[in-house]
């Protein structure tokens, strides 16, 4: 094993450790100082409604479907989502961090309490979906089991579990269910830089450093491959 590799999984492995013994110190972190508001945010576990966030998210289904499960292949599912990972994303959206324009302007409207509320209501949703391309799956699932080695891609199992559950409390998204074209273009997105924008990133989003460098060291077939197979998980 390359020293990179092990480098990156004795890191994972504090994280996650640190993860299952401070999830709402984490989750605190995770909100950063570039959060919508500028008070402390809101814990999501602590404080979020499941009957709220059901209320709340009828704008977001119009994109990200009934329970989040979005129909539309650009749209990611929602459902089952981690809550620290969605009220995170929705914060960057909010600051322009993470750069989207359809999610800035949807993101800036909601306040902590909603951003907790929502969060929650995702997490407890089951995600349901398309299946996995029947050329693709098995390099996908080879890779994503075993990572890739030679090229110094650590097994996304390790981080994403082996069901594409993610680290729920650490932020870690789930990938189960979701949808490939989505898939296809966030990894596109974090090799080129285009997910994240400003010099505060990984001030902010410490979490973004890992897939900003795995990303990189794929190539096409094995994102499509990775993709098709995280679809068909559930
Ligand atoms: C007009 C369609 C649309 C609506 C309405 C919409 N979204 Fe989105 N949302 C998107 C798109 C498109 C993306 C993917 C952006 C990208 O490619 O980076 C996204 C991404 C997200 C993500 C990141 C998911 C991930 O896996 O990283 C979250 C969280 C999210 N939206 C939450 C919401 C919430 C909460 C609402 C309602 C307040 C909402 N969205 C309303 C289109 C929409
Ligand atoms: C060391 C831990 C780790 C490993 C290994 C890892 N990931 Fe990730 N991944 C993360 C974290 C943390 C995030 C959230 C990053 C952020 O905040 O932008 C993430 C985000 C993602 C996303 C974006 C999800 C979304 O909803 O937008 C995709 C897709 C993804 N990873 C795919 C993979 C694939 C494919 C592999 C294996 C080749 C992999 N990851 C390996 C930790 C990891």
């Amino acid at each position: 094993m390359s020293q990179t590799l092990k480098a990156v999984l004795v890191g994972l492995t504090a994280t996650v450790a640190l993860a299952c013994t401070t999830p709402r110190a984490l989750a605190q972190d995770a909100a950063g100082p570039s959060a919508a508001s500028t008070e402390t945010p809101s814990e999501p576990f602590s404080t979020g409604k499941v009957e709220a966030g059901a209320t709340k998210s009828a704008v977001c289904s119009s994109c990200h479907g009934p329970n989040g499960n979005s129909t539309n292949p650009e749209w990611p599912r929602l459902a089952g989502q981690s809550a620290v990972y969605v009220a995170q994303q929705l914060r960057l959206f909010s600051s322009g961090i993470r750069n989207n324009p359809i999610m800035k302007p949807l993101a800036g409207t909601l306040k902590d309490q909603d951003i907790s509320d929502i969060a929650v209501y995702y997490e407890a949703q089951t995600p349901s979906g398309l299946e996995a391309d029947p050329s693709y799956w098995q390099a996908g699932e080879a890779l994503y089991l075993r990572g890739d080695e030679a090229k110094e891609v650590p097994a996304c199992v390790a981080c994403h579990g082996p069901v594409g559950r993610g680290n729920l409390t650490g932020g870690y998204p789930a990938l189960r269910a979701q949808q490939s074209v989505y898939v296809i273009k966030q990894l596109n997105d974090y090799a080129s830089g285009a997910r994240y924008t400003g010099p505060d990133v990984l001030k902010v989003n410490p979490n973004a450093a890992m897939m900003l460098t795995i990303a990189k060291r794929l190539s096409a077939e094995q994102i499509r491959d990775v993709a098709s197979y995280v679809q068909g998980m559930r």
